[in-house]
């Protein structure tokens, strides 16, 4: 379903019902900041926004960037590559992580507001990304369950992820990824607007004070509740978009790719406003 809307300098058009948005602009317009306003409100109500072949510059990214909002200061000039090419990033081995699905920043009390990216170099197969819609996720579930789930927490752990890459570490590795220590978060993010979401993903290890197998199946079985098609919007890339992400109400992953299929995206994040809580 599509719905359009739009003015004369911004064309809008929701591609799923629950999540996701085209923004068709120039980039001028985009770097003045006319749009900042405007583009921070539909993100936090579609989840994600799409430029389809906007081609921006590195630089131009990180300028659009800084008019959302606190820009993380990571890679070179704030752009951090993503690849799984040990050739180009060191910590490739970690970012295979992303082929699961996960929020950033579960291992921090704040975690990133947003993240940008944009589409350098594509795989001849897999690597589309696709975001799912923790608030309608949790909008959707039975009044009784939103209110059991109300005050249950959870263990996060970087280690838990990790294993989906890696199921069998040595000690070493695991002592590394141990280096990030556990986190405790609510299952249910009640955020300042009012609004609620489910925080979920690959670092969620456990159901704090719950029978481990109980909890286990809780947070496996609220995934696949929150990866249902209705929710998700799957972002088939052409070389020069660029997709922004809510990190605070959405999860997301890649489809897996080959290492060496050369798929490289330039990433920049906006720094975090709002404790879980
Ligand atoms: C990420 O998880 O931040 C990257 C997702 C992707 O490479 O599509």
């Amino acid at each position: 379903m599509r719905t359009q809307a739009s003015t004369s300098e911004l064309r809008q058009t929701d591609v799923a019902p629950r999540i996701g948005t085209v923004i068709e602009t120039d980039v001028d317009t985009l770097l003045s900041g006319a749009l900042a306003q405007d583009i921070r409100a539909l993100l936090e109500q579609r989840g994600v926004i799409v430029f389809p072949r906007i081609g921006l510059t590195d630089e131009q990214q990180v300028a659009f960037t800084r008019t959302l909002g606190r820009i993380v200061e990571e890679g070179e000039g704030g752009i951090y590559k993503v690849t799984i090419d040990p050739l180009e990033n060191p910590n490739a081995e970690f970012i295979k992580g992303a082929f699961y699905w996960h929020i950033d920043g579960t291992t921090a009390d704040v975690p990133i507001l947003a993240s940008v990216m944009s589409a350098r170099r594509l795989s001849p197969v897999g690597g589309d990304t696709l975001f799912a819609n923790t608030y309608a996720a949790f909008d959707d579930l039975p009044p009784q369950e939103q209110e059991e789930f109300d005050q249950l927490r959870v263990v996060h752990m970087f280690e838990t992820a990790q294993r989906y890459v890696r199921p069998e570490p040595s000690y070493d590795e695991l002592r590394a990824w141990q280096r990030f220590e556990p986190n405790v978060l609510p299952l249910v993010w009640k955020h300042r607007s009012g609004r609620k979401s489910l925080v979920l993903g690959s670092t969620a290890s456990h159901v704090e004070g719950m029978d481990l197998r109980e909890g286990q199946a809780l947070l496996t079985r609220l995934r696949d509740h929150a990866t249902q098609d209705r929710f998700v919007y799957r972002h088939r890339w052409s070389v020069g978009d660029m997709v922004i992400w809510d990190n605070t109400g959405t999860m997301h992953k890649a489809e897996a790719y080959p290492a060496d299929s050369g798929r490289m995206m330039h990433r920049t994040k906006l720094e975090g406003e709002e404790p879980f809580a």
